[in-house]
C-alpha cells in the first residue's frame, strides 16, 4: 500500500506514460488508470491528487467519458490536460467549440494570473498545443489563467478549488517551462511528500520480497537484458542464496553475452547463476523453418522446455521471478479499456503454465528509467544496465529466412565490430536500438586480387522514445564508411554493407 499517490487517467493520449513519469521524477508514486476506474470509491484511498490525460475523443459530440461527482467529493486537487481540461469544462458548464481544423505544434503562451501552477515559470513561453476542439468560455467560477494568441482559451482555475485546466501539453519537453508545471502541482498543490525515491522503492521491494517469499526458493531467467537483470539483483539482495537465475544460451545471443553478464553481476557476491548452452537444441529445431512468427513460436516453446527441465532441479522453488514493468501492466489494462496500445511482442520467457510456481514481479510498479536508476544503484555494471533493447527470439529475427550456426556466427562477429564502434566513438547512447541483419543473398567483391562472393549485411540504428514509431539515427558519412570497410575486411564472409533508412511505419525496427 502506498502511503500516497497521484492517479493520472488515461484517455488515450500518446503522452500519457510521459505524464506519469513526470509525476514520478518527482519522487512521488503515481498509477495510470483507466477512465471507468473513476466511479470506484476503493481508487480514491491515499489519493493526493488527479491528472486527467489528453486524448483523441470530443467531449462535444461523445457522452462517453463524463466527470462522476465522486471524483470532486474529497476535493483532491485536479488538473485536466487538453481532453482533460474539455472534461473539466463541460462538467461544469463551460462552453466547447467543435472544430475540424487541429492546433498543433508551438505556440507562445502568455500567462496571465499570478496561481501556484505557474510559480516560478516566465510569463511567456513556448508550449506545445495539439488540441482540436477548444473551450472558449470558461465555466462559472473558474477565471483564465493563460492565453495564445492562437484559438480558445489555454488555461483555467477554479476560484475556490484547486481545479486546473490547461489545454497545451506540460509533460513534453517542447513545453519550455522547465518542468515547472508539474512540479508545482505535485509539490506544492497536491503537496507530495516527495517519498518515492529509490532508496525507499529498494527498502520496500525487499521487506516485500522477503515477506512474500520466506523460506523458500525463486528462479529467474536471466536474460542478459536489463529487466531480468535489475529483477535478480533487487531479489538477490532480499533473499540472497535462495535465489537462483537460468542464463540459457538458445545460440542466437549477440558476441560473448554471456561474459557480459558475468562481468555486469561481478560485485554480487555469491551470486547463483547457472548457465545452459543450448544451442544446438535451438538450432536444430530451428533447421528449415523460415517464417518469422513459426521461428518465434519455436523458441518460445524450446526455451520453456529447457526452463522447465532445469527449474525441475531446483529444490524447494516456489516461485517464479518475472522482469515484468510497468508499461506491461498498463498496456494490457489498457487493452481491455480503451484500448489504443497493445504490446505485439511477448517475451520469450513466459510463465511455464503447468510448473505451478507463484509469480514475484518485483519491477511491476516502475517505468524503465526507474528500473535503471534501480539497476544502478543495486550495483550492477552500468554497461550491462545501458544496453540497448534484444529481442527475446534474438538474432532468429535478424538472420532472414533460415537460421544456420554459420550465419549467426557471421552476423555476431559483424555486428560487434559495429556496436564497439558505436562505443568508441560516443554514438551508443544517443541512439535507441542498434544492430546489424544478415542476409542469405550473394554479392560479389574484389577482395586483394581476387573476386569474392560473399553475403551482405545491414546496419540498423533507430531513436524512439516507445518503440511504437522510430527514425533512423543520422549518421557521420565517415563513421559509416569506417564500419563498413572495418566489417568487410575483418569478416571474410561478408562481401557488402549496406545501411537502412526506413522509418517506423512503415517498417519495423527488426527485419522480421
Ligand atoms: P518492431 O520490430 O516490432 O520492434 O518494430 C519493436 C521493439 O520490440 C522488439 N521486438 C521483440 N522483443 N520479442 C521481444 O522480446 C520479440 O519477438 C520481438 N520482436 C521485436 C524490437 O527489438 C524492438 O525493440
Amino acid at each position: 500500500m502506498h502511503e500516497e499517490k497521484i492517479l493520472v487517467i488515461d484517455y488515450g493520449s500518446q503522452y500519457t506514460q510521459l505524464i506519469a513519469r513526470r509525476i514520478r521524477e518527482n519522487n512521488t508514486y503515481c498509477e495510470v488508470l483507466n477512465p471507468s476506474s473513476l466511479n470506484k470509491k476503493e481508487i480514491y484511498s491515499n489519493v493526493i491528487g488527479v491528472i486527467l490525460s489528453g486524448g483523441p475523443s470530443s467531449v462535444t459530440n461523445n457522452d462517453t467519458y463524463d466527470l462522476p461527482d465522486l471524483l470532486f467529493k474529497k476535493n483532491i486537487p485536479l488538473l485536466g490536460v487538453c481532453f482533460g481540461m474539455q472534461l473539466i469544462c463541460k462538467k461544469f458548464n463551460g462552453i466547447i467549440k467543435e472544430s475540424t481544423s487541429r492546433e498543433y505544434g508551438k505556440a507562445v503562451l502568455e500567462i496571465t494570473k499570478d496561481v501556484k501552477i505557474f510559480k516560478g515559470v516566465n510569463k511567456s513561453i513556448e508550449a506545445w498545443m495539439s488540441h482540436g476542439d477548444s473551450v472558449i468560455k470558461a465555466p462559472k467560477n473558474f477565471t483564465i489563467i493563460a492565453s495564445t494568441n492562437k484559438k480558445g482559451l489555454s488555461a483555467i482555475k477554479s476560484d475556490n478549488k484547486e481545479i486546473y485546466g490547461i489545454q497545451f501539453h506540460p509533460e513534453v519537453t517542447h513545453t519550455l517551462d522547465k518542468g515547472k508545471i508539474i512540479f508545482n502541482f505535485v509539490n506544492n498543490i497536491c503537496k507530495s511528500n516527495g517519498s518515492w525515491t529509490t532508496k525507499n522503492i529498494i527498502e520496500n521491494q525487499v521487506a516485500e520480497i522477503k515477506n512474500k517469499v520466506k523460506n523458500d526458493h525463486v528462479i529467474l531467467g536471466l536474460s542478459g537484458g536489463v529487466d531480468s537483470s535489475v529483477a535478480a539483483a533487487i531479489i538477490h539482495k532480499a533473499i540472497k542464496d535462495q535465489l537462483t537465475c537460468i542464463f540459457i544460451d538458445n545460440g542466437l545471443l549477440r558476441l560473448n553475452e554471456k561474459n557480459q553478464v558475468e562481468e555486469g553481476f561481478k560485485d554480487f557476491k555469491n551470486i547463483k547463476i547457472i548457465y545452459i548452452d543450448s544451442s544446438k537444441l535451438f538450432l536444430k529445431r530451428l533447421h528449415g523453418i523460415t517464417d518469422p512468427e513459426e521461428k518465434r513460436k519455436v523458441i518460445g516453446k524450446t526455451f520453456i522446455d529447457v526452463f522447465q527441465s532445469e527449474a525441475k532441479k531446483i529444490k524447494n522453488a516456489k516461485w517464479l521471478a518475472q522482469g515484468t514493468i510497468y508499461p506491461d501492466v498498463i498496456e494490457s489494462a489498457a487493452s481491455s479499456d480503451n484500448a489504443h496500445l497493445i504490446k505485439s511482442h511477448h517475451n520469450v520467457g513466459g510463465l511455464p503454465k503447468d510448473m505451478n510456481l507463484k509469480l514475484l514481479e518485483p519491477l511491476r510498479e516502475l517505468f524503465k528509467d526507474e528500473v535503471r536508476k534501480l539497476g544502478i544503484d543495486l550495483g550492477i555494471k552500468p554497461k550491462l544496465i545501458n544496453r540497448h533493447p534484444f529481442p527475446g527470439p534474438g538474432l532468429a529475427v535478424r538472420i532472414l529466412g533460415e537460421v544456420r550456426e554459420d550465419y549467426a556466427d557471421i552476423l555476431r562477429s559483424a555486428d560487434d565490430i559495429f556496436i564497439k564502434m558505436l562505443h568508441d566513438r560516443g554514438l551508443y547512447n544517443k541512439i535507441s536500438q542498434a544492430f546489424t541483419v544478415f542476409m542469405p543473398v550473394k554479392s560479389v567483391g574484389v577482395t586483394g586480387d581476387g573476386r569474392s562472393y560473399g553475403n551482405v549485411v545491414s546496419l540498423r540504428a533507430v531513436k524512439t522514445i516507445d518503440f511504437m514509431t522510430a527514425k533512423p539515427f543520422d549518421f557521420p558519412f565517415d563513421f559509416l564508411e569506417e564500419v563498413s570497410t572495418r566489417i568487410i575486411n575483418e569478416v571474410p564472409e561478408i562481401s557488402r554493407v549496406c545501411l537502412d533508412i526506413s522509418s517506423k511505419p512503415p517498417s519495423t525496427i527488426e527485419w522480421e
